[in-house]
């Protein structure tokens, strides 16, 4: 079966819901974030520090390409992995796309003392709006939104296996 991929912005819920996506489905879990740092020995705050945000993108880009070729697979991207082109073309050709959606105010909210974010870190809520806007045209590039409201991340994987099903 194709992959389930998951993009979003910072906060979203990617990875919570990417794990119980792939336990209802009996899917393997990857987390691009996770992927990254155990390929590189790093943290990504480390690796931000130490190459940049563009180095961070071609570390990314190159382990996107390389989980594109797994298959039932249920895939937690990064908030920035929708900025190259490459990757959402790598992860659709055996993938289905979700875009997590979810208000700016629940995302600054969540975002607010997380100190594993480089982007987000220190960020005020007018900032983080402002990052958030400049990425929409990015993550319009889905297969299906969904937009996570008040439901509950159990609540969320059952209705996303729901359209998932039906595609
Ligand atoms: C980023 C999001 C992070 C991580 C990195 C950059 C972004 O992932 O990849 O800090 O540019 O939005 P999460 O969306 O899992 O926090």
């Amino acid at each position: 079966m194709k992959n389930l991929v998951l993009t979003g912005f910072m906060g979203t819920g990617k990875s919570t819901v990417g794990k119980i996506l792939a336990k209802k489905l009996g899917y393997r879990f990857v987390d691009c974030d996770a992927q990254i740092e155990k390929e590189e020995g790093k943290t990504i705050n480390e690796i931000f520090a130490l190459y940049g945000e563009n180095g961070f993108r071609d570390i990314e880009s190159r382990v996107i390409a390389s989980l594109s070729q797994k298959s039932n697979s249920v895939i937690a991207t990064g908030g920035g992995a929708v900025l190259r082109k490459e990757n959402i073309d790598n992860l659709r050709k055996n993938g289905v796309v979700v875009l997590l959606n979810a208000d700016i105010e629940t995302i600054v909210q969540r975002l607010a003392d997380k100190t594993d974010r480089p982007l987000a870190k220190g960020k005020s809520a007018e900032e983080l709006a402002e990052k958030f806007k400049s990425r929409e045209s990015f993550y319009a590039n889905n297969d299906f939104a969904f937009d996570v409201g008040d439901l509950s991340p159990m609540n969320i994987a059952d209705k996303i296996i729901d359209l998932y099903k039906k595609l």
